[in-house]
């Protein structure tokens, strides 16, 4: 308890060396005032000083290699399960102050993009930097346009799963099996391949989506309408009959199209690391993208939209809200939709989504259990457990009652969150690649195992 008493006064009080409140990168911030360019580090039993160098507010871990130890441990390790504070590459793609509630796409808030721009604009603000013109929004989307069909193999995939496959589970492995038909993608080195098979990646992406739903509710194929722009083309193959005309509510096109903006980027996320790990070895895009729909999968990353509506199934009525967060609170389960790793305040996503929810809800279908969830959200905002722990509503606590009004079944929420994802885990993966200082990732451990032994003979083993 002491110990973690004196690592929170060494965290403020290493805060207060920097110009700004945390010790996340701002680019725009580092200028206001001058900061220690180096720490010193002291090591008591033999009165040795290791200097290291301090940028934008990081020390480099392999500069703790000049502090040597023995032959056991050759050098100091940094050791950090989970990545809790560690940056594993320097980004210009997406902000985040988790303290602050803040969130930008290179540097703009996503509250002002959302519904204001479309996902594909915001696709191309993530890749390039800038939001477009007209004329580059236009010819991006007849590139998108060019490569949104999918060949029948892919559908004869599809059939392959077995009946109640999970869809993510069929997105994992569609987008790994999409790459065996481009074997140019692997040459990751060449910035015009790349960029070929990101857009090919990004326009075939909702149609894998598509047939992920069909196939797993049973429903006949129906083909993308890229006229209808990104997301009207994904509704239609979604929603619509095959060979008829698929009558769109704007309300529901821009509901999601806000959605998919929403999940577009989230810097180093779970799924994002899986996609820049496993893209480190120089694999192709497809497989990258596919290890980072495994890691969203989980119930602690993307899955939790799905975990959420499953949750409130079984709250069932409001008048159960205090003893589930009971049960939360005594640590036998989560409140799901609740707390995030970097924002300890409320994630702006989720402010968006709760306002679309309303809209949705009171515009196509109510649902009791949107009771349930403002009913769960006031009671944790106000207890002692949520808020001494910062736990407040993330992304995942309203999108899954948007689609479910929308009619999707809660195995196809984790979905969407990977329609939105993609250009953000292609827009990582071109950066890493980009990067003259990334190499192959390749973490140390700390081993606990046994020493160095002698293999026992047959007869010492019985
Ligand atoms: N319900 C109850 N207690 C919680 C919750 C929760 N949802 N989240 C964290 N805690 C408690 C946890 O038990 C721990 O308490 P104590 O200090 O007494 O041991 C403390 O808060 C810190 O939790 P943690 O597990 O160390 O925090 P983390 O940063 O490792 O985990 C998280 C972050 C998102 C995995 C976690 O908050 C969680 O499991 N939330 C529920 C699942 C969820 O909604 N996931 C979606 C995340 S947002 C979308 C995305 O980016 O994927």
């Amino acid at each position: 308890m002491a110990e973690a008493k004196d690592l929170k006064s060494f965290q403020r009080g290493f805060e207060s060396l920097l110009p700004y409140p945390s010790p996340f990168f701002a680019p725009s911030m580092t200028k206001a005032t001058s900061h220690p360019e180096s720490l010193i580090l002291l090591r008591p039993d033999t009165g040795e000083e290791f200097k290291l160098a301090l940028t934008d507010g990081s020390i480099r871990a392999t500069d703790l290699q000049q502090v040597l130890l023995g032959k056991d441990l050759p050098w100091i390790l940094s050791y950090d399960p989970g990545f809790l504070n560690t940056a594993s590459c320097r980004s210009d793609i997406t902000f985040i102050n988790g303290d602050a509630g803040i969130l930008s796409y290179r540097g703009y808030p996503v509250e002002q993009l959302a519904g204001v721009c479309n996902f594909e604009d915001i696709c191309l603000l993530l890749w390039d930097g800038e939001l477009p013109t007209s004329e580059q929004a236009e010819a991006f989307h007849q590139e998108l346009s060019n490569e949104a069909i999918l060949s029948a193999d892919m559908v004869e995939l599809f059939a392959a799963f077995p009946n109640g496959a999970h869809p993510m589970t069929m997105m994992t492995a569609a987008l790994a099996v999409l790459g065996s038909k481009y074997p140019d993608s692997s040459d990751v080195l060449d910035p015009k391949n790349r960029r070929r098979q990101m857009i090919r990646l990004l326009a075939k992406t909702p149609a894998l989506a598509a047939l992920a739903y069909r196939r797993f509710v049973g429903l006949p194929v129906v083909g993308p309408r890229p006229e209808l722009g990104y997301t009207g083309s994904f509704l239609r193959m979604l929603l619509g009959k095959p060979g008829e005309d698929y009558e769109m509510s704007q309300t529901v096109q821009r509901a999601i199209d806000t959605l998919l903006t929403l999940h577009a980027d989230h810097e180093q996320n779970c799924s994002t690391s899986a996609v820049r790990n496993v893209g480190s070895s120089q694999t192709n895009p497809y497989s990258s993208v596919a290890a980072g729909c495994a890691a969203l999968h989980g119930p602690l990353h993307g899955g939790a939209n799905q975990a959420v509506l499953e949750m409130l199934n079984e709250i069932g009525t409001v008048d159960n809200v205090t003893n589930f967060l009971d049960s939360c609170k005594a640590g036998d389960r989560r409140l799901m939709g609740f707390g995030h790793r970097v924002y300890k305040n409320y994630d702006p996503r989720a402010k968006v989504i709760r306002g679309l929810c309303h809209d949705i809800l009171s515009t196509i279908k109510d649902d009791p259990r949107l009771n349930i969830a403002q009913a769960l959200e006031e009671a944790a905002l106000a207890d002692d457990y949520f808020i001494s722990r910062k736990l407040f509503p993330n992304v995942d606590f309203y999108s899954g009652l948007i689609y479910s009004a929308l009619g999707f079944p809660p195995e196809m929420f984790t979905v969407f969150f990977m329609v939105g994802r993609m250009p953000g885990w292609l827009a990582h993966w071109n950066e890493m690649l980009e990067d003259p200082e990334q190499r192959i990732v390749r973490p140390r451990q700390l081993y606990g195992g046994p020493a160095l032994r002698d293999v026992p003979t047959a007869s010492e083993r019985r």
